[in-house]
């Protein structure tokens, strides 16, 4: 079996390599699996993408498409092109794509038009709402996949709903709690900890980039000065995605307990959260991962994709009316924030589901 596996943005690092781990495992025990490692480019700064292939030991892409940049129309019409042209000369029985951003829905519509059968790994969830650019990638994403695994039981819900027929659809976990898992050993302090002395517990991580929280120099402002207030002079770390850093360079607001610094690596950024008082996050794989680790998370936004962490999870939803931050912080500081459960099936092993599903619906 031929398999492509398609990463190109940060959150489809964590998510791939412990993929790639077992792909080796099975051909280590005999199996006969194969796989390419295409990067589509969209991330390409060093500290959105080659430093999580040093630390997540990813392999170096077999192919990369260099196809960042752009809107979001061009991007994923050049990733499209881009990989049809691989295909032309070798084609996989198999395209694997994970989560929800443009190089997902690129290669598995390229995939499909070639008669690929395209495996969708963080299918069927959904936020419900259309005008995020993740959630219509999702939706056409999943319309053309053959093979779902899911994290949840309400994404398989969501498919079921869809029409998608049962036998298509695998619950298996969340490849990127595997790598939580797999890494957390190695979690490092930031070169930053000891010079702004951070001390465990007694700061705020924040992380924004939707475009509906930082697009507008305003709203981010307002957004900042709400958290600065109500964060009782705590120090604030908001490693900034390259698109927000841009609006905060535009933008005369400073704080003297916000520190803003660049993207950070995996082992870096876990660590800071795991240690960290509470998160502010709009990015939907924080929330899994402060789930994971326990650690309370606020969500500016109005709708999660991953219903599980605000049910089972230390997640809360604040929607878009800042009040609600001066509500979160004061629960958080009164020490009344709700205890937090793992979900079903993050347990470090959904690599294997997966691997070990692929081998029984194409033994050979
Ligand atoms: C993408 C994903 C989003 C994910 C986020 C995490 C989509 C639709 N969105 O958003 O779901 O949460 O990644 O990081 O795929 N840029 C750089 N350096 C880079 C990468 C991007 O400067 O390494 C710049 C781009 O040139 C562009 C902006 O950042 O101006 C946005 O990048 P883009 O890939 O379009 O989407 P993200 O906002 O990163």
């Amino acid at each position: 079996m031929h398999i492509d596996l398609i990463a190109g943005a940060r959150p489809n690092f964590m998510k791939i390599a412990p993929i790639i781990k077992q792909i080796n495992k099975a051909q280590s025990n005999g199996d006969k699996i194969y796989y390419r490692l295409i990067h589509t480019g969209q991330h390409y700064d060093k500290n959105m993408s080659s430093d999580f292939f040093d630390q997540l030991k990813i392999p170096s892409p077999d192919i990369n498409l260099k196809a960042g940049g752009g809107t979001q129309a061009e991007q994923i019409a050049k990733i499209m092109i881009r990989y049809e042209n691989v295909l032309k000369k070798f084609k996989p029985n198999f395209c694997l794509v994970v989560g929800d951003v443009n190089s997902t829905v690129a290669c598995s519509i390229a995939a499909k038009s070639n008669n690929i059968k395209v495996i969708h790994v963080e299918g069927g969830i959904r936020s419900f709402d259309r005008s995020m650019p993740e959630e219509n990638n999702r939706i056409i994403t999943d319309s053309i996949t053959d093979y779902f695994f899911t994290t949840s039981r309400t994404a398989n819900e969501n498919l079921l709903n869809c029409g998608i027929a049962e036998q298509k659809i695998f619950f298996v976990g969340n490849t990127m709690i595997d790598s939580l898992i797999d890494n957390k050993k190695n979690f490092t302090k930031p070169l930053f900890w000891n010079e702004k002395k951070l001390k465990k517990g007694d700061y705020f991580v924040v992380t924004l980039h939707r475009p509906s929280n930082v697009d507008s120099e305003r709203g981010l402002k307002k957004i900042l000065e709400a958290i600065v207030t109500n964060s009782k002079g705590l120090k604030i770390v908001f490693p900034a995605h390259p698109r927000t850093i841009k609006k905060i360079k535009l933008m005369k607001y400073n704080a003297k307990n916000l520190h803003i610094v660049d993207p950070m690596n995996y082992f870096d950024f876990n660590y800071l959260v795991q240690n960290s008082k509470a998160v502010v996050t709009d990015s939907g794989g924080v929330t899994e991962e402060t789930t994971y680790l326990n650690i309370p998370c606020m969500t500016l936004r109005e709708n999660t994709e991953r219903p599980e962490t605000i049910t089972n999870g230390t997640n809360i939803l604040l929607g878009l009316d800042l009040l609600s931050i001066k509500k979160a912080f004061t629960k958080l500081f009164n020490g009344e924030w709700k205890k937090g459960s793992i979900p079903e099936l993050w347990d470090g092993k959904t690599s294997k589901r997966i691997i070990d599903t692929l081998l029984k619906i194409d033994p050979n």
